[in-house]
């Protein structure tokens, strides 16, 4: 049980966990002290000095940030003396800072406006200094001006600790400056422009490019959600003005460095308003995809899906919603009476590792194992996952990374394990049975000529010594992981498309043709949901698209649905980690889409068996699975190799074709070459 403690703050008597710091403490009984450099989550480094507290019994005041609770503590936050200076830092700091809070795209937002606001500052009693820095204005996502720099700090820490190190300072005292390696724009710098640096930046020094005229922050509706374009489901907070999205930031509270989204997730957004996105249905007409309305469309798609039953098929990518998949399920099944039906997850995953997975989080691991991965930030490839075991290795964790290939991520290990992976498994496991871990008989016996090599003996060691080891393992290899798990340990397979867990959970998965056998063999109607990764044209008599952008395969089909993205539609999906996360309806959908299930219902109508709209309830039954971990043989599941970054890459091509992304992409094959 959590160790507590009790201590007062202001008069204030609180209790709270061991080890926490005081503007935690404080914050949990409601004070607020006042701070810049501090970044919740990371140790405070005591660089602005604002957060000084007086204790009883000490003589000097002391950084809030970096002071742990003791029992019986007595803090003054806001004695006459760390008021006085308070004031004295933040009008320091008001003189080599621009005073233009009235233009200024960060009010409403800045700590630096809200704490002169504070202490009455209308501006500095020193003499003034202007630096005059230029500004990294060079790409079309974060705008670098120095000259609003406070030196907190917060940029260079949070970039640094989640391992992009793009960021550093130089120079000394007030002439210290944020700068990249080099002093290069951050696109020659190894920067991937995922944003955390502009999250944590407290004043203007860092923001989003396309911010200007763009809104003030009190003019923003801010809403909760996740973003579906890859197999974190990253949680993120949508800024919306006049039901127009104006930004996208990492789902974390103000302040806090605990969450991490990729460029995809922060900048894709501007694919909403493409030119390739649909808004009205489709349909061919002598050789010609023209526009049509929805009854047409809907009675052509029943009337096909009728006449193919059985012979239909219905592919779908995995970054659909929960009851998109539900519905889709019973529209192919109970309506058109077919069996074909499966998505992308099969090119990568068995359902069943999905199923399986436990529950867990990773920022309580105090051991991460990686199984046949390798997510890359630069490589867009679970760049979340990446930057979460990278910021719980900077906090003490310990990683060990089981690949037959090269990985980046592995720089970071406390132990890289390269070779065959069932093979170190199976002498991870032997290890830790002769530490005395207690096994399956069944185990033992099949890990019994495994040789244990000097790093296996290490990576047992930590394994065994570990408080809450957890385990990510690519679905191919999760039986074997799992076996690790049943000694020691969490385990999670991680698939690569955000509701990966989620599709597996709402059972859309095929009871009849798979994935590759529809888009192989010849269907009578091939029915596509979402960007399903392909670019030629299967054998199909009849192909229904049904998507939220115009794509390759979409200009090769008989009929084209517009559906609306995931920001315009409501619905929950389960991320890899097995929580259920819900999913607004933030703005409108564009022109004339519609979300999956409204479609999907619609054809139901027509065909005679309306369905249901899929309830909260049905969902909830769906996601809870009764798991009882067993010993299932060392095998790797053969068939599941694609290429993870290439599949990534394609499930979004819209999303990254329509939107600043593009320059990204492209600069990086220039820079590359
Ligand atoms: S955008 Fe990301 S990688 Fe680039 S400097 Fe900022 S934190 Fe570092
Ligand atoms: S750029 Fe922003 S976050 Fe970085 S040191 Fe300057 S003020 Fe702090
Ligand atoms: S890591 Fe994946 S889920 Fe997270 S923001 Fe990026 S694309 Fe979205
Ligand atoms: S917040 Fe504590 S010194 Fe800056």
């Amino acid at each position: 049980m959590e160790e507590l403690v009790e201590l007062t703050i202001d008069g204030k008597e609180i209790e709270v966990p061991a080890g926490m710091n005081l503007i935690d403490a404080a914050e949990r009984a409601g004070i607020h002290i006042p701070n810049l450099c501090y970044l919740k989550g990371m140790k405070g480094i005591g660089a602005c000095r604002l957060c000084l507290v007086e204790i009883q019994g000490l003589k000097a005041p002391v950084i809030a940030c970096n002071t742990k609770v003791k029992d019986g503590m007595i803090v003054n936050t806001k004695t006459d003396k760390v008021q006085e200076v308070r004031k004295f830092v933040i009008d320091l700091i008001l003189s080599m800072h621009p005073l233009d809070c009235m233009t200024c795209t960060k009010a409403g937002k800045c700590n630096l406006q809200k704490y002169a606001y504070d202490f009455e500052l209308k501006e500095s009693s020193f003499t003034r200094k202007k630096f005059g820095y230029p500004t990294d204005a060079a790409n079309p996502f974060i705008m670098r001006d120095p000259d609003y720099c406070i030196l907190c700090g917060r940029c260079a820490r949070v970039c640094n600790e989640q391992g992009t190190n793009v960021l550093e300072f130089m120079g000394r005292g007030v002439e210290s400056r944020v700068i990249t390696a080099n002093d290069k724009p951050l696109q020659e710098s190894g920067c991937t422009f995922c944003g955390s640096c502009v999250d944590a930046c407290p004043v203007n020094a860092l923001l989003e490019s396309d911010r200007l005229r763009k809104g003030r922050e009190w003019n923003y509706k801010e809403i909760n959600s996740v973003c579906l374009l890859c197999g974190n489901g990253c949680d993120i907070t949508v800024s919306t003005k006049d039901g127009v999205i104006q930004k996208i930031n990492a789902g974390a509270e103000a302040g806090s460095a605990e969450k991490y989204i990729c460029a995809y997730g922060r900048f894709g957004f501007d694919c909403i308003g493409a030119e390739t996105r649909l808004t009205v249905p489709m349909k061919r007409v002598n050789g010609e995809l023209k526009d049509t309305d929805w009854q047409d469309a809907l009675a052509i798609v029943s009337e096909k899906l009728k006449q193919a039953g059985k012979e239909a098929g219905f592919i779908s990518v995995a970054g659909i919603g929960n009851e998109d998949a539900l519905t889709l399920k019973k529209l192919a099944r109970d309506v058109v009476k077919t069996k074909n039906f499966d998505t992308t997850l099969s090119l990568y995953a068995d359902s069943e590792s999905l199923r399986n997975s436990q529950a867990a989080n990773v920022d309580n691991a105090d051991l991460i194992l990686l199984v046949g991965l390798d997510p890359s930030q630069w490589k867009r490839v679970l760049p979340a996952l990446d930057a979460a075991v990278r910021r719980r290795v900077g906090r003490g964790a310990k990683l060990i990374v089981v690949n037959s290939s090269e990985t980046k991520i592995e720089e970071a290990a406390t132990i890289g394990l390269k070779g065959d992976e069932i093979s170190i498994l199976e002498s991870i496991a032997k290890a830790l049975t002769e530490k005395g871990i207690k096994a399956d008989r069944r185990l033992v016996s099949s890990v019994k000529n495994a040789e244990i090599t000097e790093p296996v003996e290490k990576a047992a060691d930590l394994i065994s010594g570990a408080r809450s080891p957890l385990i990510f393992s690519s679905p191919a290899l999760f039986n074997a992981s799992a076996n690790i798990a049943l000694l020691k340990g969490k385990v999670i397979s991680v698939g690569l498309e955000s509701n990966a867990r989620g599709i597996a959970l709402m059972g859309l998965t095929t009871e009849g043709k798979t994935y590759r056998e529809m888009i192989n063999g010849r269907m009578k109607v091939l029915y596509a949901v979402g960007e399903v990764p392909m670019v030629k044209r299967p054998d199909a008599d009849f192909l229904i698209v049904q998507n939220s952008h115009m794509t390759e395969l979409a200009k090769q089909a008989d009929v084209v649905l517009p559906s609306a993205t995931f920001l315009e539609s409501a619905g929950t999906m389960v991320d890899y980690m097995g929580r259920m996360k819900y999913l607004p309806k933030v703005i409108e959908p564009q022109g004339e889409s519609k979300s999956h299930r409204e479609i999907f219902t619609g054809i139901s109508k027509l065909m005679g068996t309306p369905l249901k709209k899929v309830t909260e309830a049905e969902v909830g039954k769906a996601a809870k699975v009764k798991t009882k971990p067993a010993f299932s043989s060392f095998v790797k599941q053969e068939g599941l190799d694609v290429s993870p970054e290439e599949l990534i890459e394609s499930v979004n091509a819209s999303v990254i074709n329509g939107s600043r992304l593009l320059w990204l992409k492209e600069t990086e094959k220039a820079i590359a070459v």
